[in-house]
């Protein structure tokens, strides 16, 4: 596991960089795409260098970690409409290239099954984007997840809901309950993770991702069995990191051709 300690935008720049370098990897390039806010700094920079360099998404195909169940196909919460709003529409992505589970479907399970489908007719994720919750979770794989588990419903836990109402005019009743996630297992077969996490909220989660034992009490630390994970944090989600040290060494000695 690879840990870049660096501002924010830094890190931006670093995770975008490695969104690129898939792009231009092969004929039809999967990326994983992640919601909230850790990783809107880097779809701002993609959306720059669409602008401005010509970066162009027309070939890759999108999938999403997750999504809320039962919100209405308009609401701006509903994570298939943040994506569009975030980077789907600003890069001119075509709208049937991106895919979510489908939270509104009347048959869970099988929009469920029909999605790992999906990512695996596409060949895979090449490069799947990450935050990660206060208390651990990845996708919306809360403490207690199976370190194995598939795309499924998930139960949203109180701290997620309450970090999550920031998004939901600060009313906790009007987040969801429950989600449809990637599961870890499937997050695994991504064959690249990239983590981005910023601010002393995320400190403990960071500590416990990199540096824990590997629970299901803490999802994220699954990402320890992943042979190319990387973690992007700020010095304040680093705050609580042991090895602090020993991971600026090892980056600030990194050749500089090399990439993340
Ligand atoms: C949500 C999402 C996660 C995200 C996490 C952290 O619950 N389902 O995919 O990583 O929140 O969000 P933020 O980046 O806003 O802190």
């Amino acid at each position: 596991m690879e840990v870049v300690i660096a501002p924010a935008q830094e890190l931006a720049v670093l995770a975008a960089d490695a969104v690129e370098g898939v792009l231009g990897s092969r004929g039809e390039p999967v990326l994983g795409l992640a919601t909230g806010s850790s990783p809107l700094a880097v779809y701002d920079e993609l959306v720059r260098r669409h602008v401005e360099e010509g970066l162009s998404f027309g070939r890759a195909w999108g999938f999403m970690l997750d999504e809320y169940v039962g919100l209405s196909a308009d609401h701006p919460q509903r994570y298939r409409n943040v994506i569009a709003t975030e980077i789907a529409d600003r890069v001119g992505w075509p709208a049937e290239r991106v895919a979510g589970p489908d939270g509104a479907a009347t048959d869970l399970p099988a929009a469920c099954a029909a999605y790992e489908r999906s990512i695996a007719a596409a060949g895979g994720v090449d490069l799947q984007i990450l935050g990660i919750g206060t208390d651990g979770h990845i996708g919306f794989n809360e403490p207690g997840s199976s370190l194995a588990s598939r795309t499924r419903i998930k139960t949203l836990t109180q701290q997620t809901r309450v970090d999550n109402a920031r998004f939901f005019d600060d009313e906790v009743d009007q987040v969801p309950t429950h989600c449809l996630t990637q599961g870890l297992g499937t997050i695994m077969e991504a064959r690249h993770l990239v983590l981005l996490a910023t601010g002393r909220h995320k400190a403990q989660a960071i500590h416990q991702l990199v540096e824990g034992p590997v629970s299901a009490l803490w999802p994220a630390t699954v990402m320890q069995w992943h042979p190319h994970a990387t973690v992007l944090v700020d010095e304040a989600a680093a705050s609580r990191l042991q090895l602090a040290g020993y991971y600026r060494q090892t980056y600030a000695s990194k050749p500089s051709w090399q990439g993340l």
